[in-house]
């Protein structure tokens, strides 16, 4: 079984997409960290992202691991925890420039694909119901109001000390940026599929949020 979850920037998808892999038993992909890890590798290795054969010979000695310890997810490249230096400010900046790299998404979705095979999971990202797995058993788009995207990214930065609490207007101003770039790209642009849900978290508590994707999932397998 396949769980698709596409959205903008800080809709909650991940939040969801965690509380859902574990009510319902699944495994979780979070397809944007390893958007974020190739990011952070390219700029530890002061590769330019304009350099497509320096970015195909980095991506080809890439290791990237998740590992799942004590619930949490952890990411590891090239043997290092980057779990948590993935999510600061510098990567959010660039991040939709090397995910908008061609070959940077072929090798992604390979992975991807991989990973999933043969297993039941829930994958989070920007594409999945579009090019990951357009035949996905289940497809939720997730958005919420801008204000409340920037409000919840504030928190994440604030409490990484890379934002101040006063920020609220950069950061959404940042959130606009991102999420103008990913829509207008190329390659698998950030598009809601045509059969895919939507659910709007703007007043909705993250439990609401999981129990209603639990709720379709168990009702529609029990259909089936
Ligand atoms: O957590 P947040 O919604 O801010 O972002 P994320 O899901 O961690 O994704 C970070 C970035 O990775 C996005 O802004 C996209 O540029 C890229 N991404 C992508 O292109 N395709 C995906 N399937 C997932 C993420």
């Amino acid at each position: 079984m396949i769980v698709a979850i596409d959205g903008p920037a800080a809709s909650g998808k991940s939040t969801a997409a965690i509380g859902v892999a574990k009510a319902l038993n699944i495994t979780h992909i979070d397809t944007g960290a390893m958007y974020r890890a190739v990011t952070f590798g390219l700029i530890k290795n002061q590769i330019n992202f304009k350099n497509v054969e320096a970015v195909e010979a980095y991506l080809n000695t890439l290791e990237l691991k998740f590992s799942i310890k004590e619930k949490n997810t952890t990411l590891k490249l090239d043997n290092t925890d980057i779990t948590e230096k993935i999510r600061s400010n510098k990567i959010n900046k660039n991040v939709s420039e090397v995910s908008a790299i061609k070959i940077v998404r072929e090798f992604m979705v390979k992975i991807q694909r991989e990973m999933a095979k043969g297993t039941d999971c829930i994958l989070e990202g920007r594409d999945i119901g579009t090019v990951v797995f357009p035949n996905a058993d289940y497809k939720f788009f997730i958005t919420a109001n801008e204000k409340s995207r920037a409000e919840r990214r504030l928190m994440d930065l604030v409490s990484v000390g890379d934002k101040k609490v006063s920020e609220l207007d950069v950061v959404l101003d940042e959130l606009r940026v991102r999420d103008y770039k990913d829509s207008m790209r190329d390659y698998s642009p950030l598009k809601k599929a045509e059969d895919a849900l939507i659910i709007d978290t703007t007043h909705l508590t993250i439990n609401k949020v999981v129990e209603k994707i639990v709720n379709i999932v168990n009702q529609k397998r029990t259909l089936v």
